[in-house]
């Protein structure tokens, strides 16, 4: 975060008088005088304007993306490529995603700062369920539904009851909805998988009672307070 910004939130100065400050060289980064007046300061500096350290609680932000096929859930990609976090650049805190979707999923992701509620939130003792839109390969009979309803092993995991609807069967292949309690990594696809039909398409439409809505790939939105309340209340 900017120096002068740094300074205004944490309630000396606006930014303006933050300059002045720093120009005349009242404020120190880790002990050292700093003039410049785009000094980004880091976390873990320690900030003292006129011989007082100051602080900054960063505020809380709450962040629903809609993530696009094509992005790494991850800060970071040892292959280079794009993450979640270039979609929400112009977040000015530093924010993080809560939980995970594959490359090839698109969806529901919330990002935030906020570590207490991202902990709770992927707890596994926190049984929050997530709905997903599911492509699939082939024709999904009431008999594998029945199974996927039931729990199917995914390769030494039993998966624990979940709902399932078919929403239309074509042909060749078959739209659903799927609610999960669980996240296991690429749960949705080995479920399906578990049964005969391969997944073409997967896309995370809500967490608990948080819908996606109509908000368009690619874009973010920030929770409502009653979500924030919602997700705290879990
Ligand atoms: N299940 C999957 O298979 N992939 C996801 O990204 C999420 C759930």
């Amino acid at each position: 975060m900017r120096l002068n910004k740094y300074i205004a939130q944490a309630g000396i100065a606006s930014r303006r008088k933050a300059d002045e400050l720093i120009a005349c060289g009242n404020v120190k980064i880790n002990g050292e005088v700093v003039r410049e007046l785009g000094t980004d300061v880091k976390e873990g500096d320690a900030v003292e304007v006129n011989g007082r350290r100051i602080a900054v609680s960063e505020k809380k932000v709450y962040i629903l993306l809609n993530k696009p096929v094509g992005y790494v859930t991850t800060s970071a990609d040892e292959k280079d490529r794009a993450t979640v976090l270039d979609l929400v650049a112009d977040v000015p805190e530093r924010i993080f995603p809560v939980g995970r979707l594959d490359y090839n999923t698109s969806g529901l992701l919330i990002l935030t700062n906020d570590g207490d509620l991202a902990y709770r939130l992927t707890h596994p003792k926190h049984h929050i369920y997530k709905t997903y839109r599911v492509q699939a390969a082939g024709v999904l009979s009431n008999e594998r539904a029945a199974r996927l309803r039931r729990g199917v092993d995914i390769g030494g995991f039993v998966t624990s009851p979940a709902k399932v609807k078919v929403i239309k069967q074509g042909e060749r292949s078959v739209l659903a909805e799927i609610q999960i309690y669980e996240g296991k990594n690429r749960q949705v696809r080995k479920m399906f998988a578990a049964v005969g039909n391969k997944v073409t398409a997967l896309k995370r439409t809500a967490l608990g009672d948080i819908r996606l809505g109509r908000l368009m790939e690619g874009h973010y939105r920030k929770l409502t307070r009653e979500e924030i309340e919602y997700l705290k209340s879990l």
